[in-house]
């Protein structure tokens, strides 16, 4: 036995250091031509974004068929499923970005990346407008884009550019920015979280609070307000952000800070009455019961309607059925309450006749082909589909698409043969070759791995599905390390796999320091 322990152990260090090595080279690329060998136009396909739906994509497209364009203002891919844990430290936010360029340099054929937002699509021409941005924001700075269009940029030492693109394929993957639902004050006080700067935002603002806490004497109701985090929403996000929060107060400033840290308080407010309404409710009264031993107060039943500098002002649906106002005073307050449309794709919406019916996202056939366009596609949280908006689906949305260009490809190539064919082409052969590739182009289907949300205290809830079979819900510590291992595995690169093992390890080590940077 001592020989195949060792033996497989040398194994895996041998598979780890292949991949950690293909994973840090370059590869010898194929560069962007304009026509193929055979004399056939190579068709431009322009990718907007790096999320989720965009790398999944990019990941799987045979980039020797295209010439590839990705567009986005945002120059590496987030991890978001370990967002949450990144404001208290539990998670370093550089374990879980991915350089675009690190996945664009492995592919097998050039592929041009451009750092900008694209701000305008012209489906009839087929162009789209960008505009290179050098700072990546939640879609909000400070003002609510749906009441006002003005945002003013800081300078940041390149002056804008724009730039117009063509393109034969579009593939629109710019996901959702956080809804504010109009609500007044939102938008300007509180912190998303969505991008990198909003969890550097979190964390800033949540030290600021402490340190200047700590300066009033106890028992000032400033003192109190300032210790007092808000998070509005009770889905995946909100509960996941309040049970790190928890954590972090309980199990390091507790330590280090005890002067201030009995009097944190993380309230939880949603205004349906229970959280985590997508998962089993077994779950859901798992999730009640750890927050109130933990200390979370949970808030069901209550809807924001208000917010101002210091405090939240909402409507409390009593037991009764009667209704209270309630306010609540924060120091930090976090937004949770889901995804609306980006700018950009409410411009398409309203650029398509089809899509005039869109409210929530762009409309899409089974195989993600935008309604009323023939060479526009989309996926993730930009569509409105019958799937939810989760890192999931967009993933699997891309893999589909991969395929489906490489069908596209592949009729495309046909026909140019069909219609320049050579004495050695069947072209009744070749015919009815094209007719079936046509007929039988499949469709997406979406496979249900299951839900998984970390709720604190080394616990997590997990709706799984597993095979067609069973339906597995649990909870508990063994699910948090299930969590932990699932999310690794999610996890796009094996350096962001080491990276984020090497900071829990450091956190079970030293614990999460109290520093404001
Ligand atoms: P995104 O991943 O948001 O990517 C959009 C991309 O488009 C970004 O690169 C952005 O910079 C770019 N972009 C924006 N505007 C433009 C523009 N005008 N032009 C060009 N590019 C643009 N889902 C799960 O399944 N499991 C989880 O555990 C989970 N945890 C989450 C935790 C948090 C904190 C958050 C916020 C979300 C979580 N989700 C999770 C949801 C998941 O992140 C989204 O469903 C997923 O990111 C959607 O992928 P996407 O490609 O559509 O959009
Ligand atoms: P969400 O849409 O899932 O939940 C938002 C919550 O906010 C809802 O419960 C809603 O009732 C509540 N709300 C709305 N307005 C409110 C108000 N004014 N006052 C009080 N409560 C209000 O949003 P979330 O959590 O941001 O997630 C977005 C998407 O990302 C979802 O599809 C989710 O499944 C996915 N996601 C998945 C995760 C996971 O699987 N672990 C983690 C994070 C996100
Ligand atoms: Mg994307």
């Amino acid at each position: 036995t001592k020989g195949i322990t060792a033996l497989s152990l040398l194994g895996a260090v041998g598979l780890v250091s292949y991949k950690v090595y293909n994973e840090s080279q370059p590869a010898n690329q194929l560069p962007q031509v304009s026509t193929f060998e055979t004399g056939q136009k190579k068709k431009t396909l322009v990718i907007l974004g790096s999320g989720w739906g965009s790398i999944s994509l990019l990941k799987n497209l045979d980039t020797t068929l295209y010439n590839v364009v990705v567009v986005s203002p945002r120059n590496y891919f987030l991890f978001t499923p370990l967002l949450p844990s990144c404001p208290t430290g539990t998670v370093e936010l550089r374990s879980i970005v991915e350089p675009v360029r690190s996945i664009t340099r492995r592919l097998p054929a050039e592929v041009i990346y451009l750092e900008a937002e694209a701000t305008s699509i012209d489906p009839v021409n087929n162009v789209v407008t960008i505009k290179q941005s050098t700072t990546v924001h939640s879609g909000h700075s400070g003002k609510d884009t749906s009441s006002s269009k003005s945002t003013v940029a800081e300078y940041t030492g390149v002056d804008e550019i724009t730039t117009k693109l063509n393109y034969d394929y579009l593939v629109v993957g710019v996901g959702a920015q956080p809804s504010t639902f109009g609500i007044p004050g939102v938008a300007e006080h509180s912190t998303f979280l969505k991008e990198v700067n909003d969890s550097v935002t979190i964390r800033r603002r949540l030290m600021d609070v402490i340190e200047a806490a700590n300066i009033l004497p106890k028992g000032d109701p400033e003192r109190k307000r300032l210790l007092s985090i808000v998070v509005c929403g009770g889905g995946p996000t909100g509960v996941e952000v309040a049970g790190e929060l928890q954590d972090y107060i309980d199990q390091d400033l507790q330590k280090w800070m005890p002067e201030v840290a009995s009097e944190l308080k993380v309230s939880l407010v949603e205004a349906l009455p229970n959280v985590l309404n997508m998962f089993n409710s077994k779950l859901v009264e798992y999730t009640k019961q750890v927050f109130s031993e933990t200390n979370i107060d949970l808030r069901t039943n209550t809807m924001i309607k208000k917010v101002s500098d210091k405090v939240v002002i909402g409507t409390h649906k009593k037991e009764d059925g009667s209704t209270e106002t309630v306010e609540i005073p924060y120091g930090v307050l976090i937004w949770a309450t889901g995804n609306a449309p980006r700018d950009i794709t409410r411009d398409l919406i309203s650029k398509v006749e089809e899509q005039k019916n869109a409210r929530r996202g762009l409309l899409v056939d089974e195989r993600l082909l935008l309604d009323g366009s023939d060479n526009i596609f989309a996926l993730g949280d930009c569509t409105f589909t019958k799937y939810a908006p989760t890192a999931q689906v967009a993933f699997q949305e891309g893999i589909f698409l991969a395929s489906h260009f490489s069908k596209l490809a592949e009729i495309d190539s046909l026909k140019y043969t069909l219609s320049n064919p050579t004495p050695e082409d069947n072209v009744d052969r070749l015919t009815k070759k094209l007719n079936k590739l046509e007929e039988k182009l499949p469709i997406f289907h979406y496979s249900h791995q299951g839900s998984l949300a970390y709720i604190g205290s080394e616990k997590a809830v997990a709706d799984l599905v597993w095979g067609d079979w069973s339906n597995v819900t649990s909870g508990g510590r063994f699910t948090y390390l299930f969590w932990r291992s699932a999310y690794i595995y999610m996890c796009l690169s094996v350096r962001n796999q080491i990276l984020v093992c090497l900071d829990w390890v450091k956190v079970s080590l030293f614990g999460r320091d109290c520093s404001k940077e």
